[in-house]
């Protein structure tokens, strides 16, 4: 059951208490309703995808409840410092380099050495993340390919029926803006607009010294801005649906060994720990997909002639993990 309420101090209070139990939590921003969850927290944030129904792994926008909590998770340059001090909290999303110390977790950043950080302009969301005490990674509340939530009842309407379940929306009344949040990259030398929102170029540029341009998604509905971006490909080939594994390779496992053998003779449960690692001996798809770019960058080491993975059954949240199996065994091919 989802409940939705109006955010009073006591249930500001228990939705800080089921963020940091690792649920999520519908919570309104300037922009677009968010899907929070703790965005340091894997298993919660692939909750975030399950729930949505959203078919690949993009990654996500991790908010802050301010510059000061964000610079222990982003690099920020001078450039990234002018930005935030003119335009935060607000609709601008930046992206920049992982801090060394980031605790945003992989799945949050879709296993790139990147994040999109922003502090949104909204007081329920701030006191939100600042009880929590952790950035919140939220995509749109809605499922995936749906359009983006701009009232409570447009999320009700959109996750009631989501697994796992929206345990609570927070009820802030319609969103000011109402269009999602200008991402801009700021990772490299040129400032690049990714996704257009209520900051412009013009903007933008009037608190830089340089031009910025935009670099958006052809026209396509729904829009799938993660598309276009580079994502996390292994150093060394993938092999999918693996039946066996050869004693040169890594295994990525999913489910019970019983019947992994190694070529050539063997079982794979004897192959050396850092050879293997299992998405979920249980057989639990969202433990997997916390677990999944962790695990496949743990493995990705030149020493393993590839990483042999077992098959990923291709539903619910599995359908995003397969997706993107097959994107980073494409990449490396
Ligand atoms: O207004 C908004 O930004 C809303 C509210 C809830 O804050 N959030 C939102 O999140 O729209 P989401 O996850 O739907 O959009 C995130 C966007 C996507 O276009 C994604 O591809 C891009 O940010 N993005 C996130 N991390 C990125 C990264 N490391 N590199 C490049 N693009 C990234
Ligand atoms: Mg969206």
């Amino acid at each position: 059951m989802t409940k939705i309420a109006a955010p009073i101090n006591d249930v500001l209070q228990e939705a800080a208490a089921l963020i940091k139990a690792g649920e999520v939590v519908a919570f309104p921003t300037e922009t677009v309703y968010g899907l929070g969850a703790d965005a340091t927290n894997a298993k919660a944030v692939a909750k975030i995808f399950a729930a949505k129904g959203r078919p690949s792994f993009n990654p996500l926008i991790s908010h802050g409840f301010d510059q000061a909590q964000l610079e222990e998770e982003g690099i920020f340059d001078s450039r990234a410092r002018a930005l935030a001090d003119q335009f935060w909290p607000g609709p601008l999303t930046m992206i920049l380099p992982k801090h060394p110390r980031a605790r945003i977790c992989d799945l949050t950043r879709a296993g790139l050495e990147t994040v999109a950080l922003r502090v949104p302009d909204h007081a329920v969301a701030l006191k939100l993340i600042e009880t929590c005490g952790v950035p919140l990674a939220a995509p749109s509340a809605n499922r995936s390919g749906t359009l983006s939530p701009t009232s409570p009842h447009h999320v009700a309407a959109s996750l009631a029926d989501a697994v796992p379940p929206v345990p609570l929306i927070l009820a802030g009344g319609a969103c000011a803006v109402g269009l999602e949040s200008t991402v801009i990259d700021l990772t490299g030398r040129e400032v690049v607009i990714l996704r257009a929102g209520a900051i412009s170029a013009e903007d933008i540029e009037q608190y830089l010294d340089e031009s910025v341009t935009y670099e958006l998604t052809p026209t396509e509905a729904p829009r799938s801005p993660g598309q276009l971006l580079r994502h996390y490909a292994p150093g060394i080939p993938m092999r999918l649906q693996a039946v066996d594994v050869a004693a040169d390779e890594a295994l990525l496992a999913f489910g019970p060994l019983k019947f992994m053998g190694i070529k050539g003779g063997g079982h794979a449960r004897d192959l050396p720990p850092h050879q293997i690692r299992n998405l979920s001996e249980g057989g639990d798809l969202l433990e997997a997909a916390a677990n999944f770019f962790a695990y496949l960058r743990d493995l990705d080491q030149p020493e393993f002639s590839k990483i042999a993975v077992m098959d990923i059954p291709a539903i619910g949240i599995g359908i995003a993990i397969n997706e993107r199996l097959s994107r980073a065994a494409k990449a490396g091919e």
